[in-house]
């Protein structure tokens, strides 16, 4: 990091908020924005003043090269309010230090922990009532890394702006969801970039999961591009199987290149290791899930993200079977998503240091 880093942010603050206006009781995943916005940029290799702004429209040349060649990174985490008004993060430093990874892959400078870490926590502080208190509900922040060089040859940006944004949030799933195998279609690849949060990951699964709406399910479970054997992610968030007592989940950075590291999974990892259960982290075959489904062992699927947060699954589609699932009031997944929620909104203490506070 450059020793003459600017951590001074500039803050203008909207002449007149838009919080009176905002129905946080019908909320649709990632409509409504708050009022503030961070950027910050850097140019010819310096990270320039960062600032947060009234939220704003962006003006940008059609040659820019975000536009040409997708050089774009973003991350999902939320903050959370307690029942006293006080506000927390979760595991900010595991967001920051996932995006330097896709940067770093996806050939853009590190962004300073300072701008990221500090900014949002500064941001949220300026937006704290733009946080909903309604069950479940949270401020779902969105940072973005964009490459900004108004040139269209094939080569790393010199200019880039990162950018965070928030925005009120419930449900990311309305309904149940019903899960397809895919076995044509892939999204990541070994040595790609199927672990880094690149943009275009997940305009790559656009068409395949509208053809698999189309039939009825909601999203895609991929597997493993050379073989269609293994079971690895579903696009939108990690995938827990559980067969008997035993739960399972496919490896992720350094084993597999090929699937995000989330930060739930991460954490749903260590509650199930220290709640006694038995959890593993290994290839998991599609084989063998559907001869579960079949003899009646495979008890739950779950998904796990931050938008998507404790998903249970309610059917699966390989092939020409089709199974629904058993739907447990008291299975891992709601047990773990209790878990999560009483540390991520302070209703428990918090042996692991995940939750930050805002002050
Ligand atoms: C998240 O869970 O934060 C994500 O980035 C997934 C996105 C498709 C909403």
């Amino acid at each position: 990091m450059t020793a003459d880093l600017k951590t001074n942010f500039i803050i203008e603050k909207i002449k007149k908020s838009r919080l009176p206006q905002a129905d946080f009781s019908n909320l649709v995943f990632g409509r409504m924005f708050s009022d503030h916005m961070l950027i910050a940029d850097y140019i010819d290799g310096q990270w320039q003043t960062p600032k947060i702004i009234p939220y704003q429209a962006l003006p940008y040349e059609p040659s820019a090269k975000v536009f040409h060649y997708g050089q774009a990174i973003f991350e999902g985490m939320k903050a959370y309010k307690d029942q006293n008004g006080n506000a927390f993060l979760f595991r900010p430093e595991d967001n920051f230090e996932r995006m330097n990874n896709s940067a770093q892959r996806l050939g853009m400078p590190a962004i300073p922990k300072e701008y990221f870490v500090n900014g949002i926590k500064e941001l949220i502080k300026l937006d704290k009532d733009w946080i909903p208190t309604g069950n479940g509900q949270s401020l779902y922040i969105r940072p973005v890394f964009i490459a900004t060089e108004n040139a269209v040859a094939a080569s790393p940006s010199a200019s880039y702006r990162f950018i965070v944004i928030s925005s009120p949030a419930a449900k990311y799933y309305s309904g149940d969801v019903k899960v397809k195998i895919e076995d044509k279609y892939s999204r990541a690849c070994d040595g790609g970039v199927g672990y880094a949060k690149a943009a275009g990951n997940y305009a790559a699964q656009f068409y395949p999961t509208e053809k698999a709406k189309a039939e009825g399910f909601q999203q895609i479970i991929w597997t493993d591009s050379a073989q269609h054997k293994y079971l690895e992610e579903a696009g939108t968030m990690n995938i827990f199987f559980r067969i008997g007592d035993k739960l399972l989940t496919a490896p992720t950075v350094p084993v597999s290149t090929r699937i995000l590291p989330g930060v739930t999974r991460r954490s749903i990892i260590q509650l199930a290791k220290d709640n006694n259960i038995d959890v593993e982290v290994r290839p998991v075959e599609v084989a063998e899930v559907i001869e579960a489904s079949k003899n009646g062992t495979l008890q739950e699927i779950f998904g796990a993200g931050t938008a998507a947060t404790i998903l249970p699954i309610a059917g699966l589609k390989y092939k020409d079977y089709y199974a629904d699932l058993p739907k447990l009031k008291d299975g891992f997944a709601n047990k773990f998503k209790n878990m999560l929620m009483d540390i991520q909104y302070n209703r428990v203490e918090d042996p692991y240091g995940w939750r930050v506070k805002i002050d």
